[in-house]
């Protein structure tokens, strides 16, 4: 491994809290005398009319308070944040099976599940729908479909010496974050009311709970100190449980709690959306790709959610990490009865990648080339020009892919496994390259912009907050650290505060890669601020020339780079009692970025990240079971500035990516009904199920970024790696049946391989 110039090892106070398990999670927040527990009653139809309810039974339990439904809420019935087109709990219809429709408030838990069972409900049936293509037959549209155009795909097709057509699925993925979805509020004066709710999205809390309550957003306060896991489930869902717990508390005047079980929490919320795409793939006789026409069908569920977002992200990343003159991508957010999908790490930008390299793939295998030959003819190169307009700079793309060619000796690994194949009768290697390219900001460029607040206090220790959420990407450590560099103090000085609305306002939601970007600029900001006031002090005081430079330097002042044996702690003391100024609020609003979404073109991304992974597999061809022999990545991460949490986050990116290529299986029956609902019923990979060997090597590479410290964004890129695994065992499939029929269709769980192994 190549050691980054700024190697910093600094792991933060978090973790060995984790480890003793004395970290605060919602659920661990000591509870309010008085303190309501909700539960809610969800929807056991896909769609249907309520046709009638009952819950006066119900009510009569000893210990419920009360039932809630639609005609409580005082304010407005709707959560939607991209479309207005959710209501917080059901009105007349329902639209997929686990939607909430009452809240039972009770002086227990078992009060309230005593309750549900007493509830009466009549449904008219509905026609159900979870079928995307279905959906975009019948004109259900989450939202208006989008195309981006580069080029004349239709016209080239006609001159292309190869055209291939194909089809491909991608299902979905359970977050599955540890910290289920939850909330507690409490009721505070001014008819106000306060949220400690497990959010990527404080300001998506706030504002929903005050729409739905129908008060200001002033009155309502949301803090976060850390969530178990996020992985964008909980970018736009937990406002609906900071919402149940704050309605509750509001009109009954009483904290309340809603915390899902792991069932409900499986039942009742969305996930990554699934896909069903067809392309067209054109090549030249020298494997150059000239066009390519993709249309995705996504399955957006009953409500819009983030799906229209994650739709633009798909049509972003559809050409991956290659360069294509002539692109037609057409994209579709249907509407099923399904819970809403969400957010997943990627963000769309994996299921749009699944494709074109399925595209290559099928390509390669027609015309008798590997598909690392195309995947390597075709890369970026600085100065290509993307399907929507920016400009490819600093492009990385060939050195990781070479890097990756080189160090795994290709044509020797080639022919180690081509002999295994042929010495080994029921055991089989397959092998992929699969390279990245994933662009860095929100695509919403109104949302590239943090805030942070930073205080000195007088005995020099520091306070830092910011609109960025702890989720277990190692966001807190890295802001620790640019704050430490920013005032020349020691990490053990600086306190990372939890996120609050009211100490830091209108926060994006801790996403798209770039919290740590946009939040660790406005740290930055705001650490300016308070050197400026701080260190005209020390002019002053010091009698020193305003030309003179001030640093600190392992908390000891230095003036034009001498050691002044003065320490921060004294001068901080002196500077307090001199009147000056030592908070400071930063702000940072990423520049250079613009998206025209009329002409679908623009700059939207302010870098991107790239990277390449090779995986090896072995298919045992009596079981269809697998295992993976080794990864082997080289990653662009800039210049890291942490590296064991950037090693942290491409491990569990690209194992959380293995998962859903190749086991966890999403099943909802016809009626929409989640089948695989527990952890019995959906696999996720566990020790023995990672590769044996996970070998990353950051690129060494000088060029500039906009990245923070130059330490680029690390959170979602690692997780497409795993599309590699799809492919590698796929491959090991057609060593053993060079005929089979196996279709590209995501997971590749052993039973398709074991199907795929013998069918013709
Ligand atoms: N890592 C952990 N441990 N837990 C998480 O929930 N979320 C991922 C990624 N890594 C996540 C994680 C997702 S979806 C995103 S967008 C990024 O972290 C968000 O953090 P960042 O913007 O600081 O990279
Ligand atoms: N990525 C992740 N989350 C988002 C985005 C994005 O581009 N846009 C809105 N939420
Ligand atoms: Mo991540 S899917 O952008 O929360």
């Amino acid at each position: 491994m190549n050691t980054p110039s700024q190697h910093n090892n600094f792991i933060g106070p978090e973790y060995p809290n984790h480890v003793k398990g004395r970290s605060i999670y919602v659920d661990d927040i000591p509870v309010m005398e008085g303190t309501v527990y909700i539960k809610i009653f969800d929807a056991t139809i896909a769609h249907a009319k309520i046709a009638s309810i009952d819950y006066s039974e119900a009510e009569q339990i000893e210990g419920v308070i009360k039932i809630f439904s639609a005609k409580d809420i005082p304010g407005e019935n709707q959560i939607g944040g991209i479309v207005p087109d959710e209501p917080l709990l059901a009105d007349d219809e329902v639209h997929y099976c686990g939607q909430p429709i009452l809240l039972i408030a009770a002086e227990n838990e078992d009060a309230a599940e005593d309750a549900l069972h007493k509830i009466k409900i009549e449904y008219e049936p509905l026609e159900i729908i979870t079928n995307p293509r279905v959906a975009f037959a019948k004109g259900k549209l989450l939202s208006p479909t989008r195309k981006f155009v580069i080029g004349n795909s239709a016209e080239v097709f006609k001159n292309c010496k190869y055209v291939f057509e194909g089809t491909t699925e991608t299902n979905g993925q359970e977050h599955l974050y540890l910290e289920t979805q939850g909330a507690y509020a409490y009721p505070t004066e001014f008819n106000s009311i306060k949220i400690f709710s497990s959010t990527q999205g404080p300001t998506a809390v706030q504002r929903t709970a005050a729409r739905v309550l129908g008060i200001n957003m002033n009155n309502v306060e949301v803090d976060v100190t850390r969530l178990g896991g996020g992985f964008g489930g909980k970018e736009d869902q937990a406002s609906t449980y900071g919402t149940m717990a704050a309605l509750v508390a509001f009109i009954l005047k009483r904290p309340a709690k809603c915390v899902l079980h792991r069932m409900e929490d499986m039942r009742m919320t969305g996930k990554r959306n699934p896909y069903s795409s067809d392309f067209k793939i054109g090549l030249d006789d020298n494997l150059k790709i000239l066009a390519y026409e993709v249309t995705f069908y996504q399955n957006g569920g009953a409500a819009a959610d983030l799906s229209p977002a994650i739709l633009e992200r798909t049509l972003f990343h559809c050409t991956n990490s290659y360069f294509i003159p002539n692109v037609t991508a057409t994209a579709n957010s249907c509407k099923t009865n399904l819970p809403p999908n969400t957010a997943f790490r990627g963000f769309g930008g994996p299921q749009g990648m699944f494709v074109i390299e399925a595209a290559i793939d099928f390509a390669a295998k027609k015309i008798g080339v590997e598909p690392y030959t195309i995947q390597q003819k075709n890369l970026l190169q600085n100065k290509n020009e993307l399907p929507y307009g920016q400009i490819i700079e600093n492009c990385e793309a060939e050195k990781c892919y070479n890097n990756v060619m080189q160090k795994a000796n290709i044509s020797q690994l080639k022919n180690e496994i081509e002999n295994f194949n042929i010495k080994n009768k029921f055991k089989k290697k397959g092998f992929a390259f699969m390279p990245i390219c994933f662009g860095i900001s929100f695509t919403h460029t109104t949302l590239n912009q943090a805030r942070a607040l930073v205080h000195v206090y007088t005995d020099g220790s520091v306070g830092v907050s910011t609109g960025g959420v702890e989720m277990g990407q190692g966001l807190n450590p890295k802001m620790i650290q640019v704050a430490a560099k920013a005032l020349g103090i020691s990490t053990s000085k600086i306190k990372l505060e939890t996120t609050n609305t009211t100490r830091v306002a209108n926060t994006s939601p801790s996403a798209a890669s770039s919290t740590t970007d946009l939040n660790g600029h406005a740290v930055q900001h705001a650490c300016q601020q308070i050197n400026t006031s701080f260190h005209s002090f020390i002019k002053k005081d010091l009698q020193l020339n305003e030309e003179d430079i001030i640093e600190f330097k392992n908390e000891i002042l230095t003036v034009n780079n001498q050691s002044k044996n003065i320490s921060w702690n004294e001068l901080i003391a002196k500077a307090y009692l001199a009147r000056t100024n030592l908070s400071a609020k930063g702000f940072y609003a990423t520049p250079t970025i613009n998206f025209d979404k009329t002409k679908e073109k623009g700059h939207p991304f302010s870098y991107h990240v790239y990277g390449t992974a090779l995986t090896v597999a072995t298919i045992d061809c009596l079981r269809g079971t697998y295992e993976i022999d080794f990864v082997k990545v080289c990653h662009d991460v800039g210049t890291s500035m942490n590296e064991k949490i950037d090693i942290g986050q491409l491990e569990g990116g690209l194992v959380q990516g293995i998962g859903w290529m190749t086991m966890e299986e999403i099943v909802y029956n016809e009626q929409g009904k989640l089948l695989s609902n527990a952890l019995s019923t959906y696999k996720i990979p566990d020790i023995y199920s990672v590769p044996k060997k996970i070998d990353f090597e950051f690129l060494d590479t000088q060029n500039d970024n906009l990245a923070i410290l130059k330490s680029k964004a690390v959170g979602e890129p690692p997780l497409m790696y795993g599309i590699g695994t799809y492919f590698a065992i796929r491959n090991a499939v057609l060593a053993f049946n060079s005929k089979s029929a196996i279709t590209y269709n995501a997971p590749i769980t052993p039973e398709k391989v074991l199907m795929g192994l013998y069918n013709k």
